[in-house]
C-alpha cells in the first residue's frame, strides 16, 4: 500500500487516461491501416501504458521491449544511450512504434530514434503517454502524444519514483517530502 502522504494529487485519473488512450488508438489505427507494426515498449515505464494501448488498438501488432537510458548528454544533442535490453527482432523495412512514458529533456527519445534509424525501419514514430514540453533539451517529438503535463514530477501508471508507485492505477504528482529532505 501506498502512503496517501506521498501522493500531492492525482494528476490524470483512470477514466482521462482510458478515454484518452481509446482517441489516440483510434487515431493509430487510421494510421496505420493494412500494416502490422511491430510496438517497441520502453521498459520498465511504458510496461502499463503500452498494455493497455494495443488493446485499445485494432491494428495487428508484435510487441517487442527494450531498456534504454541516456547520460552524459550535457554538450551533444542527444547524448549518449546505455542499452541494458535490446529488441531481437529484425527491424528493417518494418513498421515500428515507439512507446514511452514520458519525454522529459528528450534525450532518451533523441538517442534510441537515432540508433534505431540506423536499422533501416520502413517508419519509425514514437507515442508518448505524457510530455513534458517546458523541460525539453534536445529536439525530439512524438507523433503521438496523450497528455503534456506541466514540470512536476509525476508517478503512477508504470512511472516511478525510485522504483516505487508504477503499480498506481493513475498518474499523480510526487510529494516533495518524499524527496526533499
Ligand atoms: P528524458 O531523456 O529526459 O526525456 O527522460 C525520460 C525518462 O526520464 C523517462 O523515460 C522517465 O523514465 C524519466 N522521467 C522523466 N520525468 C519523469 C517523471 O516526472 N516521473 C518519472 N519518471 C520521469
Ligand atoms: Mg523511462
Amino acid at each position: 500500500m501506498v502512503n496517501a502522504a506521498d501522493i500531492e494529487r492525482v494528476l490524470i485519473d483512470e477514466q482521462q487516461i482510458a478515454e484518452r488512450i481509446k482517441e489516440v488508438a483510434a487515431q493509430i489505427d487510421v494510421d496505420y491501416q493494412g500494416k502490422m507494426p511491430i510496438v517497441i515498449c520502453i521498459l520498465k515505464g511504458s510496461l502499463v501504458f503500452c498494455a493497455d494501448l494495443i488493446r485499445a488498438m485494432k491494428t495487428p501488432v508484435t510487441v517487442e521491449f527494450m531498456k534504454v537510458s541516456s547520460y552524459g548528454a550535457s554538450t551533444t544533442s542527444s547524448g549518449k544511450l546505455s542499452v541494458a535490453l535490446d529488441i531481437l527482432s529484425n527491424i528493417e523495412n518494418q513498421d515500428v512504434l515507439i512507446v514511452e512514458d514520458i519525454i522529459d529533456s528528450g534525450h532518451t527519445m533523441a538517442a534510441l530514434t537515432e540508433m534505431l534509424r540506423t536499422r533501416r525501419p520502413a517508419s519509425l514514430r514514437i507515442i508518448t503517454l505524457l510530455d513534458k514540453p517546458a523541460r525539453r533539451v534536445a529536439a525530439v517529438e512524438a507523433d503521438y502524444t496523450c497528455f503534456e503535463i506541466e514540470d512536476e514530477f509525476v508517478i503512477g501508471y508504470g512511472l516511478d519514483y525510485a522504483e516505487k508507485y508504477r503499480d498506481l492505477p493513475y498518474v499523480g504528482i510526487l510529494s516533495r517530502s518524499v524527496y526533499e529532505n
